[in-house]
């Protein structure tokens, strides 16, 4: 019979001054040491953790957390959200008010500053912004060089990245002067970009920045501008998309907004840091799931066909696209919004036929146990692509739409980081799993093809 293992003496190794009860105490098996970490804001340092060691040589405990699901990468002010409650303010003004009386560039000004202007400040506000909404002509020719189906999403990443080109003094981030222009910069040509990747790929000439529009009413005209001298945009589409702006200004630590975090925290300029929150927003489990609810409710074609959908769902075949979220375990309440904006909306174009089959939907799910038991209810994405595609935008535009908006947050959050004391470049752990230590082999000496194959199919299935 094997020896008992002895069981180790215990030890108590304060990490850091714990204050009172806010402290975790945690014994290492390993050891019979007991550690007493300091708790606050409801969070634990990770770093503490390193001093949890085997021996001296032991380089120390790291926390593995895929996907950062129970990771604190920053502090913040900027939105605040109650996911059981279904809360969302910015700045602790709640998501309903501003959606009900502000305009986005009254929002934007509020998240990226911190405080709603005054009258001066607002006209100033959205007089730089204004000013800012032509691009340099050259960006019209790198438009011209997307092919004629380019999705416009892409063009957008690309283009807002090359910006970072023709403002060089964008590098110059610890200056509060240069992080203001490059703010208005890209607040004001968004819209310009967006639109110029719509009429590329719709094969229609550019139509320039209107500045005695405002800036809703001037990204529709860039958009939609015939042959009239004049446009004027429908008010109901205009405030709509004013408000599906304001819907979409912010929301915390986002894939997108971390992707601008994680990405200017090697000091790169705002423009190729925004780029890169683009491309994270672009994917259909971020902000491309307002293309794939429609592409979903197509699909699905008629409301008899829901509960066979249903069943497909909760056999995992497949995910109620326009459902779930990270963080809300309740009704988003951006969600309730945007479904009250779908009927106005449709007072004006008739009504979008996918909307019954999107209200049945979210009826049968919210009374599934399958849905109830996992917390699934409609997010942000759920409704917004039928008022966009009953406006008349095309689906591929839906993130680009999304885009627009949060650029407001992406700003706030990268200045944030930017003036951040605490402020480190990203930069995770892995837990290594690969080989070691391995002798160079001649390419004459390898196995054969299908050895090789074998191996690297083994090494993919892990
Ligand atoms: N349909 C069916 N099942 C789902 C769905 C869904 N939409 N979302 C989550 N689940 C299930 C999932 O299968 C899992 O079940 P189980 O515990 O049995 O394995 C459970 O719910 C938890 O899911 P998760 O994948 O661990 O949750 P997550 O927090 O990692 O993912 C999400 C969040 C938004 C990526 C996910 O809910 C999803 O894929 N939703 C569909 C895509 C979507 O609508 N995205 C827009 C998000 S909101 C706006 C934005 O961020 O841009």
């Amino acid at each position: 019979m094997a020896a008992k293992k002895k069981a180790p003496k215990k030890t108590r190794k304060k990490i850091s001054k714990g204050s009172g009860k806010e402290s975790l105490t945690i014994t290492d098996n390993r050891t019979g040491r007991v550690y007493e970490l300091p708790i606050s804001d409801n969070t634990v340092r990770g770093m503490t953790f390193r001093d949890i060691k085997v021996d001296k040589e032991d380089f120390g405990l790291l926390v593995y957390d895929p996907g950062l699901l129970n990771s604190v990468t920053c502090k913040s002010t900027v939105s605040f959200i109650d996911g059981d409650r279904g809360i969302l303010e910015y700045r602790g003004y709640p998501i309903a008010q501003l959606a009900e009386q502000s305009n986005f560039l009254e929002t934007a000004y509020l998240i990226v500053k911190g405080e709603l202007p005054n009258a001066k400040h607002l006209a100033a506000w959205e007089h730089n912004i204004t000013m800012h909404t032509m691009v340099h002509e050259n960006l019209y020719k790198f438009m011209d060089g997307f092919r004629y189906d380019a999705h416009p999403m892409g063009m957008l990443v690309s283009t807002v990245g090359a910006l970072s080109t023709f403002y060089p003094d964008a590098k110059d981030i610890f200056d509060i002067e240069s992080r203001r222009v490059q703010a208005r910069r890209l607040l004001g040509k968004m819209p310009t970009l967006a639109a110029m990747s719509y009429r590329h790929s719709m094969g229609l000439p550019y139509v320039y920045p209107d500045n005695d529009l405002g800036y809703t009413a001037n990204f529709l005209s860039m958009m939609f501008r015939m042959t009239e001298t004049r446009y004027k945009p429908n008010p109901v589409f205009e405030r709509a998309l004013e408000v599906l702006f304001i819907l979409h200004a912010d929301h915390e630590q986002n894939c997108s907004a971390h992707a601008m975090r994680a990405v200017g925290s090697s000091d790169v300029d705002p423009y190729t840091a925004v780029a890169a929150a683009c491309g994270a927003l672009y994917g259909p489990l971020h902000g491309g799931a307002n293309e794939a609810v429609i592409h979903m409710l197509k699909k699905i074609g008629s409301v008899k066909n829901i509960p066979a959908y249903i069943k497909r769902v909760k056999a995992g075949e497949m995910r109620l696209m326009g459902f779930g979220h990270r963080v809300y375990k309740s009704y988003d309440p951006r969600a309730r919004i945007i479904k009250e904006v779908a009927y106005q909306v449709f007072e004006e174009t008739g009504k979008n036929p996918l909307i019954d089959i999107a209200v049945a939907l979210e009826k049968i799910a919210l009374e599934d146990e399958f849905f109830i038991e996992r917390k699934l209810y409609p997010n942000v994405d759920f409704y917004s692509g039928i008022i966009y595609q009953a406006m008349g935008f095309p689906l591929e535009m839906f993130p680009v739409l999304f885009a627009i908006g949060r650029t407001a947050g992406w700003l706030a959050q990268w200045s944030e980081m930017v003036q951040d004391e605490e402020r480190r470049i990203v930069r995770p752990r892995q837990i290594y799993q690969g080989e070691r230590g391995r002798d160079y082999v001649d390419i004459k000496e390898r196995p054969t093809p299908a050895t090789r194959e074998r191996l690297i199919l083994a090494r993919e299935r892990l």
